[in-house]
């Protein structure tokens, strides 16, 4: 495949790298769009498969801990990074984005405080300390809910278009960092930083989204059956909503719900996960800034790192009417429990167990790419991250020969790195539960193709792993966040939707094939049973203009585009009497 062609896919794939990224370094030096990587692999060249991780020269203790700050030998630590084996360089572009060697984790009241636990966020790559952050104590939630709520009341009262200029302003100052804040995302999270710059995009993407439909809030009038009687639909805000997300999107699906949130006229406390905090804090300042530059109370935007105590009061307080949370079915149910126990609204994006199907009929190789993407990217972590692979027995061969070559040439290494496909997983404990995976898989029969170990040495990192098993395998109905892959075989059509849809997830899928009658059937009601429902591209890499979520365990939720912001809003039914006389509905006459 010629070069060219191949560049101009990946500028349609990898958002990162299209418009409003400044030109700086960080960009320059690492980005290479995941694509290119991939027409790598496909055209043979040579790459590596050992990390590098070279700035780590001390082991690790083990997972993120919570440390007492008058104890810990931080400030050493943290000031000399020599001594913690890493080049001072390499953390300089933390500054820019307003973190230093120990971050406030709690915006609450329009301030900076925090009172909580002090915890050590590390290097998935090396899980060496990048910085420490102080949690938030829950004597700082109750600070920061009650000016929230105080907020809440100046918020809702300012247009609507007005709002979305704010969250215009907020996109710009994304705009203006997204490659420091895509190279935070590799290092925290671990992402590749394609994959990162990436995300940050997701969120401009939104703000942009969310700019123009602050003009379009639109209610409806009705007609009335009563004379001199008008009936129409008011759309208001809700108040204050929750966002509980979860580290492996710990930007995009901010931006999902807090874009939308705020236009709708609504304040947000947010809490990020406990292992990406660094994210949180700069994501904050960033949307602080622009708060107080326009003179609104920072309290519209309460942000809060912490565990699950803060996860925990933000379901059963009552003054927030919605709560999104984005994580486990297990804990999604919880939160969905405790905040309906209060009459709450909760809006659910949970685990997802996403199968591609391969038709006889399907571009083989536009489906290995696709796979490869949706099987590897961002280590398997993506909820959309393919995990069933599902192959007409007349192309099963030809797919798993060419998913094995692919597979051996994936470059496994520092996030941070060029050429990197493949970075480490999120902690210690990720990589524990990989290599558990792996032997519940093969107690349950299932053949290792390539792959099922993890890398040794420091750094969470483990083989992509393409696994033959039976679809009635217990193990396939779970999400194993990772990147392992079963291949399946399926004689039909229908046998292929049929165990597409017999997990309890049901959240993404997507049909390689050319035959209008499939696509259709594969759309339709005896089809894909899933909220995302894709044809001829990865189960991953949503667009942020649909509106994202899935069905059964993957929790119902619908956020980011299309009409998902009427879930931010609470419906008005309104009924408007301009007479003297008062008809009653359905005609009745009383007294
Ligand atoms: C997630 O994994 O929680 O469609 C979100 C995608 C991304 C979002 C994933 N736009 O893969």
């Amino acid at each position: 495949m010629p070069i060219d062609v191949i560049c101009e896919q990946e500028s349609v794939f990898s958002s990162g790298n299209q418009n409003g990224k400044s030109k700086g370094e960080i960009g320059d030096n690492g980005c290479v769009g995941f694509f290119t990587c991939l027409i790598r692999i496909l055209i043979g060249a040579n790459l590596t498969r050992r990390p590098r991780v070279g700035w780590c020269l001390t082991k690790p203790d083990g997972l993120r801990d919570q440390i007492n700050l008058s104890a810990a030998p931080f400030f050493d630590t943290i000031n000399n990074r020599e001594e913690m084996g890493s080049t001072s360089k390499e953390y300089e572009f933390l500054s820019e984005i307003g973190l230093t060697s120990h971050n406030l984790g709690c915006y609450v009241d329009g301030k900076w405080q925090a009172n909580g636990p002090v915890v050590s966020t590390l290097n998935p790559a090396n899980n060496q300390p990048i910085a420490q952050v102080v949690e938030a104590s829950m004597e700082d939630y109750e600070i920061g809910m009650k000016a929230c709520a105080e907020a809440a009341k100046i918020w809702m009262q300012v247009p609507a278009p007005k709002r979305g200029d704010i969250v215009r302003q907020i996109g710009d100052a994304l705009r203006s960092k997204l490659d420091y804040l895509g190279r935070l995302l590799s290092l925290e999270m671990g992402k590749i930083l394609a994959e990162g710059i990436g995300e940050v995009q997701e969120v401009i993407d939104m703000c942009d989204f969310s700019v123009g439909l602050s003009r379009q809030l639109n209610g409806s009038v009705i007609p009335s059956e009563r004379p001199n009687h008008m009936m129409l639909e008011m759309w208001n805000p809700l108040g204050i909503v929750g966002v509980i997300t979860a580290f492996n999107f710990p930007c995009a699906v901010l931006g999902w719900n807090a874009c939308i949130a705020l236009v709708c006229g609504n304040c947000v406390v947010w809490k990020g996960a406990p292992t990406t905090p660094l994210i949180t804090i700069a994501m904050t300042k960033l949307v602080a800034e622009v708060l107080e530059k326009n003179s609104l109370p920072g309290a519209i935007f309460t942000a809060m790192c912490g565990g699950a105590e803060i996860g925990e009061a933000i379901a059963k307080d009552t003054r927030i009417p919605l709560v999104s949370f984005t994580g486990s079915s297990k804990v999604g149910l919880m939160v969905q429990q405790t905040v309906s126990a209060r009459s709450g609204k909760t809006l659910l994006e949970l685990s997802g167990n996403n199968a591609i199907v391969v038709m006889d009929d399907a571009d083989i190789q536009l489906a290995a790419r696709s796979v490869l993407f949706a099987a590897v990217g961002t280590a398997g972590q993506r909820c959309t991250t393919c995990r069933r692979l599902l192959l007409h027995e007349s192309v099963y061969d030809k797919v798993v020969e060419q998913l094995l070559t692919s597979y051996k040439q994936v470059k496994i290494g520092d996030p941070l790195e060029k050429g990197t496909l493949l970075g480490p997983l999120h902690t210690p404990e990720s990589k524990k539960n990989f290599e558990k995976g792996i032997q519940v898989i093969k107690s349950q029969g299932g053949k290792i193709l390539t792959g099922g170990k993890a890398v040794e040495g420091e750094g969470n990192f483990v083989e992509p792993t393409i696994i033959e098993i039976s679809s009635d395998a217990a193990v396939v109905k779970e999400e194993l966040f990772a990147p392992v892959l079963y291949v399946l075989k399926f004689k039909s059509f229908e046998e292929a939707v049929a165990i597409n849809n017999s997990v309890p997830q049901g959240l993404s899928s997507s049909i390689f094939t050319r035959k209008p009658e499939n696509i259709f059937k594969w759309i339709g009601p005896m089809g894909s049973d899933c909220g995302i429902v894709n044809v001829n591209i990865p189960t991953n890499g949503a667009e942020i203009g649909g509106a994202f979520g899935g069905e059964k365990a993957t929790g119902g939720g619908r956020e980011a585009g299309s009409d998902s912001w009427k879930q931010y809003m609470r419906r008005s039914t309104c009924t408007i009497n301009y007479g003297n006389e008062l008809p009653l509905a359905q005609g009745i006459n009383f007294g």
